[in-house]
């Protein structure tokens, strides 16, 4: 197999035999049929592979998750019903009440929430630290009960980007995963398993889908970090599960040691398996992501470009741009572009960022990013809307603080429609 992963994501994970269908079948089945005692017996023990209930495998699945190995260059993936669902499956393969994570403070705000309440109720705690924090000041965070670093490739919507091999010398140096959440750019733009990451996540929503249709997420395994020498800290990983009449996942399942328990232990209890055809989709759209987030971040780049020229623009934030504090970072991780997301500040604040949406024509108010079609969102008009103007500055957001996610159109299109709307509100 080629190592293009522009052939990766065609090819891998269904190769179909004489005769048998040439694009991925949609396996609609909850069940599986067996020709003997022996046979089921066998994939309860896990001495065999195979499938016996599509809350925990599926074929159609199986193939999507193959193919997302590959691109990523690990050892075995798990598909979620959505990137929430993958966040949560990473950190509670690691975790469980009276643990503790460290975390770069600049990730999604749904992790973030994740992190600081949701599983703080569950005994889970998080230190946030600094995207930018050294490897000394991120050894430092860590705790006798910590188990895992965690940190997103490019912040949504802070557009930081993680200094990944900083995180995992800190991680590794404390004997601890280091965990990347890699939406944003995919595997095409950035492996996070070439800069030390040990598992990656992804909100599949976003560009692998590509075309706002399913809520989805994957776990993917690097199968490089060894958990037998970490054995005291990583018990349900190197000690009998008894839920599971005994096994032992590092010795009986090798590098796949991580996925295979989350597989089989987590998903078995949450239940938070997609669907076939939700598969088959992610599947299809796979196959053009690497034609697709090229064309993302191209545009972002042009578009960047454009709106840094404008006396109606205080500012761009966006890593591609030589004005970015992380354009250093973005051209060592995301030499090929990043993503197609910008945020931009529009001058005369709250009032003024408003109106240029109001004015758009082709764009369309969202709440979301990387579609195919160009979208944007007003966050102090809408996920901020709560926030006074000196609250939003607090957290990092600016009250005329625009969120565009450049589509695949024409950029020039793209920005016509910008002009035009900054005109109507000159
Ligand atoms: C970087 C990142 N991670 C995780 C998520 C959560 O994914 P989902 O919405 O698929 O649950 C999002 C959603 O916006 C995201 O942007």
């Amino acid at each position: 197999m080629s190592t293009s992963i522009n052939t990766t994501a065609i090819h891998a994970g269904y190769e179909p035999g004489n005769s048998e269908p040439r694009a991925l079948p949609i396996y609609q089945s909850t069940t599986y049929h067996y020709d003997s005692v022996d046979e089921v017996a066998g994939l309860f023990d896990l001495s065999v592979e195979g499938h016996m209930y599509s809350r925990i495998s599926n074929p159609t699945c199986d193939a999507v998750e193959r193919k997302i190995a590959a691109m990523e260059g690990g050892v075995g993936a798990l598909l979620a019903t959505s990137g929430q669902a993958a966040t949560l499956l990473a950190v509670l393969n690691l975790c469980s009440a009276g643990d503790h994570m460290v975390s770069s403070a600049t990730i999604y705000g749904g992790t973030v929430n994740l992190f600081a309440v949701t599983l703080k109720r569950f005994g889970i705690e998080t230190t946030f630290v600094s995207p930018r924090a050294s490897v000394d000041e991120i050894r430092a965070a860590c705790r006798p009960n910590t188990k895992l670093v965690f940190g997103e490739t490019i912040a949504n919507p802070a557009l930081a980007v993680l200094d990944i091999e900083a995180f995992a010398q800190a991680a590794h140096a404390e004997g601890l995963p280091l965990v990347v959440d890699n939406t944003f750019p995919t595997p095409v733009m950035c492996r996070p398993f070439e800069w030390g990451a040990d598992i990656v996540t992804h909100s599949t929503t976003k560009y692998m889908d590509g075309h706002a249709m399913f809520v989805g997420g994957v776990v993917v395994d690097s199968g490089n970090f060894d958990w037998d020498a970490h054995a005291d800290r990583f018990p349900g990983l190197t000690e009998p599960d008894e839920s599971y009449h005994g096994v032992v996942y590092t010795r009986d399942f090798g590098r796949a040691a991580f996925i295979t328990k989350a597989r089989v232990q987590l998903v078995r209890d949450l239940g938070v398996y997609p669907p076939a055809v939700q598969a088959f989709a992610l599947n299809q759209s796979l196959e053009s992501l690497p034609l697709r987030i090229r064309q993302h971040a191209a545009n972002a780049q042009r578009v960047a470009e454009w709106l840094e020229g404008q006396d109606a623009v205080e500012s761009v934030n966006f890593p591609g741009l030589e004005s970015s504090p992380d354009h250093d970072l973005a051209l060592k991780y995301l030499p090929q572009g990043g993503c197609g997301v910008i945020s931009f500040v529009v001058a005369g604040g709250r009032d003024r960022a408003a109106a240029l949406l109001d004015a758009l024509q082709m764009i369309s108010i969202e709440v979301h990013v990387a579609d195919s079609r160009t979208c944007v969102l007003h966050p102090a008009s809408s996920t901020h809307r709560q926030l006074t103007d000196e609250q939003l500055v607090a957290c990092g957001v600016e009250p005329g603080m625009v969120r565009l996610s450049c589509g695949l159109e024409d950029a020039n299109d793209i920005i016509a429609d910008l002009q035009q709307a900054f005109a109507a509100i000159a």
